[in-house]
C-alpha cells in the first residue's frame, strides 16, 4: 500500500496535520497532560513531505525537532492549538488532528504557585470542557471539498465506538486504534482500522506508524478535489 518516495502524488496540496499532546496549565509549574508522543503525528508530516505536499505541521509538546521541508507551528494548550488549526485550515487542502486534545481543562488559572496549607486538604480541581477541534472544522469546512481526518484511541468494541465517533465528528476518514499495555503510547509502531464515511474500512497490521501513515495518504489522496 505504501507510495514509494519518488511518487508525488500528494503534489500542489496543502495538508495540515497536528501532533502531540496539549497541556492545560494550573498554575506556572503544573499542568494537566496526556501520553501523546507526537511520533505518529511526525510520521503523517514525514510522508506527506516525501509525496510532494505543501505541510504545515501544528504541535504539541512533543520536544521533537522541527521535519525538514515542514513549516512548523508550536503550541502548548487546546486553545491555542484550535486558533493554530483553524488559521492553517483556512487553506488546506487535508487536514489531519492526529494531535491528543485535552478535552477538559482547569476552570482558572493560579497566577502564583498553589501552595499546600498545614493540616487542610487540597481543594478539588474545577474542568471546563476544551472546545472540539475536529467537530467544528468538520462541520464549517473552510474550503468546498476539503478532506478532514480523526485519529481515536478506543478500548472495548472498538470498531463500534469508532464508528459511533466518525458520525459525530463528521469528519471523513477516522483512524481508530485499539489502546491497551504496549500499544501506541511512545511505541514506533501501531495497528489500526481507518474507517471513511462513506462505509469504507481498511485494516493496517502492526508495523511502523509511517507505514500507517502512508495508508492515510493513500485514502486522503484520492479524495482530494485537482
Ligand atoms: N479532538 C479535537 N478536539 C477535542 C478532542 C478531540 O479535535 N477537544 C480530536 C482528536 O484530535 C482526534 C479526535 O478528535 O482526532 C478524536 O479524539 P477523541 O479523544 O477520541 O474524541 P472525543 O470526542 O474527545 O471522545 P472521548 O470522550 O472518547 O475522549
Ligand atoms: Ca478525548
Amino acid at each position: 500500500v505504501s507510495v514509494p518516495d519518488s511518487v508525488p502524488d500528494l503534489a500542489g496540496h496543502h495538508v495540515v496535520i497536528s501532533a502531540g499532546g496539549t497541556r492545560e496549565p494550573l498554575d506556572p509549574v503544573r499542568y494537566l497532560g496526556n501520553r501523546s508522543s507526537g511520533k505518529q503525528g511526525y510520521a503523517l508530516a514525514r510522508t506527506a513531505a516525501a509525496r510532494g505536499a505543501r505541510v504545515t505541521l501544528i504541535e504539541a509538546n512533543t520536544g521533537f525537532a522541527d521535519p525538514a521541508g515542514v513549516e512548523v507551528v508550536h503550541v502548548g494548550t487546546a486553545v491555542q492549538l484550535r486558533e493554530a488549526v483553524l488559521k492553517a485550515a483556512a487553506e488546506a487542502d487535508a487536514v489531519v488532528m492526529a494531535a491528543a486534545v485535552a478535552d477538559f481543562r482547569p476552570a482558572s488559572y493560579a497566577e502564583g504557585k498553589i501552595k499546600k496549607k498545614d493540616g487542610e486538604e487540597p481543594a478539588p480541581v474545577a474542568l471546563v470542557r476544551n472546545p472540539d477541534i475536529l467537530a467544528e472544522i468538520s462541520a464549517e469546512r473552510a474550503r468546498p471539498g476539503q478532506v478532514i481526518v480523526g485519529f481515536a484511541a478506543e478500548t472495548d468494541d472498538v470498531l463500534a465506538n469508532g464508528r459511533k465517533k466518525l458520525r459525530r465528528k463528521g469528519c471523513d476518514l477516522l483512524v481508530v486504534n485499539e489502546v491497551g499495555e504496549r500499544k501506541t503510547f511512545g511505541a514506533e509502531e501501531n495497528e489500526a482500522v481507518v474507517l471513511a464515511a462513506d462505509g469504507g474500512e481498511t485494516a493496517v497490521p502492526y508495523g511502523l506508524k509511517e507505514a500507517l501513515a502512508d495508508v492515510v495518504w493513500d485514502l486522503v489522496a484520492p479524495r482530494l478535489g485537482t
